[in-house]
């Protein structure tokens, strides 16, 4: 399995990043820093998350080239709309002090608004300021809405997804528009991590629990950010390339939906 993925524009991106969601800004620096000492090279931030300063000055101080780092940012439900998101693509620059980005989302489907924030998508990407340009949170319907005014598709789609919420149908839509798909909260949030039939089946592979989903996540052909601010962790999460899931261990995985959702609904972006 290749460490990498090729999106839809034709550029490349790790398939394993580190997430950095609620990092708090102090924190953030010597959380990116320790992931980027152990090899990660695909950080995903947004401005909702406020860390965009320190996500910048680890990248900047960490003395790799800047074009072998991937980062992601989005832009917040606040700042929607055409000529709002133009300022805060700006301002999210500015934060993170790059002279370009490699992916910008649209953070969540914000009814009526999302299409005209597309189109500033699509420009910051014309004006090459941003490498690719994607949406998260979007279900198979907002998709297919966005579709009918959009130049570009969309090259990734990030949506929660683990093993309890596997996302069928909006998988199934992005695979057929050959759309990316990110897992965000790819441990459930470390909710289920105790599950003992996964404590078995991990324990044959000699692995974690943590380690066998992310595996899974990557045999599904899911790009991958989870997060951890403890460098130990970040470590195991990274240790996945050395190991098959068996067939049959697999399709267990694959059949444990519950339709499970940790995050806020996609249709309710209201309320977040
Ligand atoms: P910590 O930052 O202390 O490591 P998700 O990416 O699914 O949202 O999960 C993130 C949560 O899972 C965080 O609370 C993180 O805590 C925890 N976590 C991340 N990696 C592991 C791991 N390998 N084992 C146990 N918990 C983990």
């Amino acid at each position: 399995l290749s460490s990498t993925k090729k999106l839809h524009n034709g550029i490349t991106i790790p398939r394993l990043g580190l997430g950095v969601y609620k990092v708090p800004e102090e924190q953030v620096y010597d959380t990116v820093s320790s992931a980027l000492d152990l090899g990660y090279r695909h950080i995903d931030t947004a401005s909702f998350y406020g860390n965009e300063e320190g996500v910048g000055k680890a990248v900047h101080n960490s003395g790799i080239p800047r074009e072998e780092i991937f980062v992601t940012s989005k832009v917040w439900n606040d700042d929607q709309g055409y000529e709002n998101t133009l300022k805060a693509f700006d301002r999210s620059m500015d934060k993170l002090g790059f002279e370009y980005l490699d992916l910008f989302l649209i953070h969540w489907p914000v009814p009526d608004v999302f299409p005209e924030t597309w189109k500033a998508l699509e420009k910051v990407y014309e004006k090459r300021q941003t490498r690719a340009i994607g949406v998260s949170n979007f279900l198979d319907h907002h998709l297919g809405e966005l579709a009918k005014t959009a130049n570009e598709t969309p090259v990734v789609d990030q949506i929660e997804l683990h093993p309890k919420l596997t996302q069928k149908s909006t998988v199934d839509y992005c695979r057929e528009h050959h759309i990316a798909v990110e897992s965000w909260s790819p441990l459930g949030r470390a909710k289920y991590l105790d599950d003992s039939a996964l404590v078995k089946m991990a324990g044959k592979y000699d692995k974690s629990v943590a380690q066998l989903i992310i595996r899974w996540h990557l045999e599904n052909n899911l790009i991958v950010i989870p997060k951890s601010t403890n460098a130990s962790r970040q470590k195991e999460n990274a240790a996945v390339f050395d190991f098959e899931i068996s067939p049959e261990d697999k399709k267990y995985m694959d059949q444990m939906n519950e339709n499970l959702r940790i995050g806020s609904h996609p249709d309710n972006t209201k309320g977040l």
